[in-house]
């Protein structure tokens, strides 16, 4: 019976450009879907952007543009990346779409009447100046630990603590920069504690890797607690069905998005999803996803799944991080490298074929080393597999351009064809780089059998040419074999590769039967040595420049998730550059702040109004120097409380390269037209 598959990669959010880490993900899917698509399953592969949740609409708001707009234009660059890199998805959706709607709302529905949503009352922390709730990374303060500085609300990364933005020292919301107040709001939560027997009888059904099996014993270990699936307006999603001004919480709707995407693509093919989705339905479902989320997929999801009357997982594929060149992608580093960045220095597969070759079952972590990746292909790719082809090619067109009838050697080729049900089975496991190897060690014996059998020595006896003609036609055969093993992870050079052969290599078992007798298209290259010097550029030089900073710029701006603190800026556009408000303002009074080395506090004069600014300048000017001066202060950017009182605007400064700062000075003519000089 054909099996019936459908298969997922986590939905990325719609906020940001994808990079090399997303990348690895789809290849690792795509891959396993071709293989099983080749094997002769019905393999069906969807995914979408994940749209909904708090950094979408401050994101939106701050572009001055729509969420919709945004994710639009997200999506539309999501897309050019997966097709950059040949990933296959048979639909591509968004969780901000009726189908996402009517499978969130049917699904809460079911568990709200079988009895697993509850609501109480919860106390939070609430933005008064921006009016809304705020989620834990939105506010900052103190570590209640060890006291550290500027920690995110929900946990400390000098001490590694976790607690609640409640227990901070001095909070501060990261998107007004005022002192939060608490406040209480019913929310919904989905009881998971009713699911724990389920789960546990799931995870023993051997749907988990060992390693996400131990971290769920741990997990049963601490308690099944329930899940908070409510948000307060404003924000971003879906309302929920009877709760006005209550939205379904990002991670409710987002794994329900691989439903809606679903849905979308069986009304275009005229499919019934009930087939996929029902309790006892015989299709496989299968999701890949980063280690990072886990929680979300081995234990909320089946839950939500098995409470709402539908099928839990076949198995949930969990992979690690990708490193670069050893350490974690750093924009300051330069190795936070989008798709985009890659595909304007490179092909997509030589990539495709290096992740194949370092991803294993498991959930380590996978390294792009650069220097290993040019190296690998160079050998692998390059000189044994299409050096096959290459080098036999020429010897088949020389002698006519049609394959012998019989193959000198029927033995290796069985050989070759042996190992299918061997490779099939490392494929099917998600045991990628064993596969590769396999292939490789192949390819190998393919380059010893034409070396063995000197071609080119025997070319040189005209008697000899059938003989020759049989030696290539053994090589060509060889290689069209690789090349059916290769095709999941190559499907680009497979293509190719099937139009020189002159026969299609869709179907893994095309290697049944030799290729004997048919012409050969002419050979052209099939893939090209990679240039350690292009490699190289994949990582940006230029990240590192120092760049200018204002002069109270002395907190890292915390409104994005983590982000690094010597990041590299977004490119702003001109409407952006637009909203600031730069005046000349004359400093009145200035002084050192006591328990400071950088700061001076500033009283400035800003056409008749006073404020109060602290600015990080303190190593470059005295408080006595300041006074008398004009200088350009952003004078609408929102008031940060700090630790020694609210700083009411920004003192513009450059910095140099000798770590100096110095303000940037207003001409005379300003200083003179002004009510105040
Ligand atoms: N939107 C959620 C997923 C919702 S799924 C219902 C999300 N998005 S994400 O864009 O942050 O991450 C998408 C996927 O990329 C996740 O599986 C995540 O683990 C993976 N990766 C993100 N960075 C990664 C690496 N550096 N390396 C490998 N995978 C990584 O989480
Ligand atoms: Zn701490």
């Amino acid at each position: 019976m054909t099996r019936k598959i459908l298969v997922t990669s986590a939905l990325p959010y719609a906020n940001g450009p994808l990079h090399l880490g997303h990348i690895i993900e789809h290849v690792q899917t795509d891959v396993w879907v071709r293989f099983q698509r080749m094997r002769g399953a019905e393999c069906i592969y969807v995914c979408a952007e994940d749209t909904h949740g708090t950094p979408i609409m401050i994101k939106a708001q701050a572009e001055g543009i729509t969420p919709e707009e945004l994710i639009a234009r997200v999506a539309e660059q999501h897309r050019a990346d997966f097709k950059g890199f040949l990933i296959g998805h048979d639909h591509f959706h968004s969780t901000h779409s009726a189908e996402n709607r009517h499978y969130t709302d049917l699904m809460f529905e079911r568990l709200r009447k079988a009895g697993h949503i509850t609501t109480r009352s919860v106390r939070q922390a609430y933005d008064e100046q921006a009016g809304m709730f705020l989620p834990d990374r939105y506010v900052r303060g103190g570590c209640p630990k060890c006291g550290a500085a500027d920690q995110y609300g929900d946990s400390c990364e000098v001490c590694g603590a976790t607690y609640s933005p409640a227990d901070l020292v001095d909070p501060t919301s990261t998107l007004s920069g005022t002192k939060p107040v608490w406040r209480e709001s019913e929310h919904l939560f989905f009881a998971l504690g009713n699911f724990e027997p389920m789960l546990r009888d799931w995870v023993a059904s051997g749907s988990l890797q060992a390693a996400v099996r131990a971290k769920l014993d741990e997990w049963f270990a601490a308690g099944l607690q329930d899940w908070d699936i409510s948000r307060d307006a404003p924000y971003f999603g879906f309302e929920i069905p009877g709760f006005p001004g209550k939205y379904f919480y990002v991670w409710f709707d987002a794994p329900i998005g691989y439903l809606g995407s679903f849905k979308a693509l069986c009304e275009k093919r005229g499919l019934d999803p009930d087939e996929y989705l029902r309790p006892d339905s015989a299709c496989e479902l299968y999701h890949f996803i980063g280690k990072d989320i886990s929680y979300f997929h081995t234990l909320f999801w089946p839950a939500v799944l098995h409470g709402a009357g539908m099928r839990r997982p076949t198995a949930v594929f969990v992979h690690g991080f990708l490193t670069v060149d050893g350490q974690k992608m750093s924009k300051s580093r330069g190795t936070f490298i989008t798709a985009a960045r890659y595909l304007e220095h490179l092909p997509p597969e030589p990539l495709r074929y290096y992740f194949a070759a370092k991803l294993g079952p498991g959930v380590d972590d996978i390294d792009l080393s650069l220097d290993d990746f040019t190296a690998r292909v160079n050998s692998d790719l390059v000189g044994k597999l299409v050096n096959i082809a290459s080098r036999c090619a020429g010897f088949v067109a020389r002698g006519g351009g049609t394959l012998a009838a019989r193959l000198p050697d029927p033995a290796l080729y069985a050989e070759f064809a042996g190992a299918s049900e061997r490779i099939a089975a490392l494929y099917d496991a998600r045991d990628y780089s064993a596969t590769m190897r396999e292939i490789m060690l192949l390819a190998d014996r393919a380059n010893q059998y034409v070396d063995a059998h000197k071609p080119w020595a025997l070319a040189k006896d005209p008697a000899q040419a059938e003989a020759v003609l049989g030696v290539a036609t053994q090589g060509i055969n060889l290689f069209r074999v690789l090349m059916v093993y290769l095709a999941p992870v190559l499907p680009q050079i497979a293509c190719k590769a099937a139009g020189f052969l002159g026969a299609p290599l869709a179907q893994w078992d095309e290697i049944a039967t030799p290729l004997l007798g048919t012409p050969l298209a002419p050979y052209e290259p099939l893939a090209t040595r990679l240039d350690a010097a292009v490699v190289a550029g994949l990582v940006d030089a230029t990240v590192t420049a120092p760049a200018p900073v204002a002069a109270d710029n002395t907190k890292k701006s915390g409104a994005k998730v983590k982000t690094d603190p010597v990041a590299k800026p977004d490119a702003i556009s001109i409407d952006d550059f637009a909203k600031l408000d730069l005046r000349i303002a004359k400093v009145v009074a200035a002084s050192a702040v006591e328990g400071s080395d950088k700061l001076l506090q500033l009283t400035l004069d800003l056409d008749g109004e006073t404020r109060n600014v602290f600015s990080g300048i303190r190593s470059s000017y005295t408080p006595e120097s300041m006074v008398g001066r004009h200088v350009v202060v952003v004078a609408n950017l929102a008031p940060r409380k700090m630790r020694f009182g609210v700083s009411e605007g920004m003192v513009l400064c450059a910095s140099n390269a000798d770590g100096r700062v110095y303000l940037l000075g207003a001409d005379e003519g300003a200083a003179a037209g002004m009510s105040v000089s």
